[in-house]
């Protein structure tokens, strides 16, 4: 029988399981020659847009050597036939697929969809609340810099409320014992954030100074009506630019899930500076969901 294993958020992982990913993953990157999903049917179901994550899958899946189908969530006849997701999903199971790939702006979406489904669900994203796949390779690029994160202390900053490559990325520097601070306008960042080994606070210089990384965030426009605060007001207190940078430690890095916008969360210097991470980040991401795809199909080996 088949184990229906599947990553809805990074609370379905215990730090053994993360460690094992990460250092799978690790081990493909240095050898990415691994086609342990041979002839395995994955599709990847995105409702919402995505560049990095949808182009990453496909390309891990492919250099994993599966079979992989990108269905067109517009184009299905769910969205004008009347099927519901759970009956279009048991159809993708009957004809074989094994492995489904979906992004939905619904919180929640991928787990109807693994309730449903009879094989693995990998969620690349629902609505605000979790990106699991994102906080891996931003696990594995703070880990990559800095070994182990205990007692080490990581900034994410600005729209935390929309974001869930946040809530993914909290809970899983707080498994590997990292400590965060959470920076940005009350309308952001509100004191039920905090919490054991999660601080808030509204002063980006002070933290920047004492910080061994800095997450920036995109503001998500699309996920709220109203802007709660002026673009002006915002970037004077959360945008890193160059005056900023000049503060940080001198080993500290900046990573960003992207897309970034240039003259909101960052200026132009933070893309020249010698800790932007954010192109290992995006290499990171298809050697970790190869091996998130590996441990679900075939778990820990
Ligand atoms: C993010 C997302 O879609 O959740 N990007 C990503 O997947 N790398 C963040 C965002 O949209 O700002």
């Amino acid at each position: 029988m088949r184990v229906r294993r599947s990553l809805l958020d990074l609370d379905d992982l215990s730090a053994s399981d993360l460690h094992y990913i990460l250092d799978y993953a690790g081990r493909i990157e240095a050898s990415p020659d691994s086609r342990t999903l041979d002839g395995v049917a994955c599709a990847n179901l995105f409702f919402e847009q995505s560049t990095r994550t949808f182009a990453s899958f496909n390309l891990a899946q492919l250099r994993l050597g599966a079979h992989v189908v990108n269905l067109s969530p517009k184009d299905l006849s769910l969205a004008t036939k009347g099927e519901t997701i759970e009956d279009t999903v048991i159809t993708l199971a009957a004809m074989g697929f094994s492995v489904l790939v979906v992004r939905h702006g619904e919180a929640g979406f991928p787990g109807r969809v693994a309730r449903a489904f009879d094989g693995h669900v990998v969620n690349a994203g629902d609505g605000g609340r979790a990106h699991p796949t994102q906080a891996l390779l931003d696990l594995y690029t703070l880990r990559a810099e800095f070994g182990a994160l205990a007692g080490r202390r990581v900034a994410i900053v600005g729209d935390i409320a929309h974001s869930r490559v946040a809530h993914s990325l909290i809970h899983g520097i707080r498994r590997l014992e990292g400590q965060v601070t959470l920076v940005g306008p009350q309308a952001f960042v509100t004191q039920a954030d905090a919490g054991d080994g999660v601080s808030i606070s509204r002063d980006f210089d002070a933290v920047l100074k004492e910080v061994d990384a800095v997450v920036l965030l995109r503001i998500q426009h699309e996920r709220f009506d109203k802007m709660p605060l002026t673009m002006d007001e915002y970037t004077r207190n959360f945008q890193l630019n160059a005056q900023r940078l000049a503060t940080m430690r001198k080993h500290a890095i900046i990573l960003h899930p992207g897309p970034y916008n240039r003259g909101v969360e960052l200026d132009e210097s933070v893309l020249s500076y010698a800790g932007w991470r954010y192109a290992r980040q995006v290499a990171a991401g298809v050697p970790i969901r190869m091996a998130v795809l590996d441990f679900l199909v075939h778990g820990k080996r």
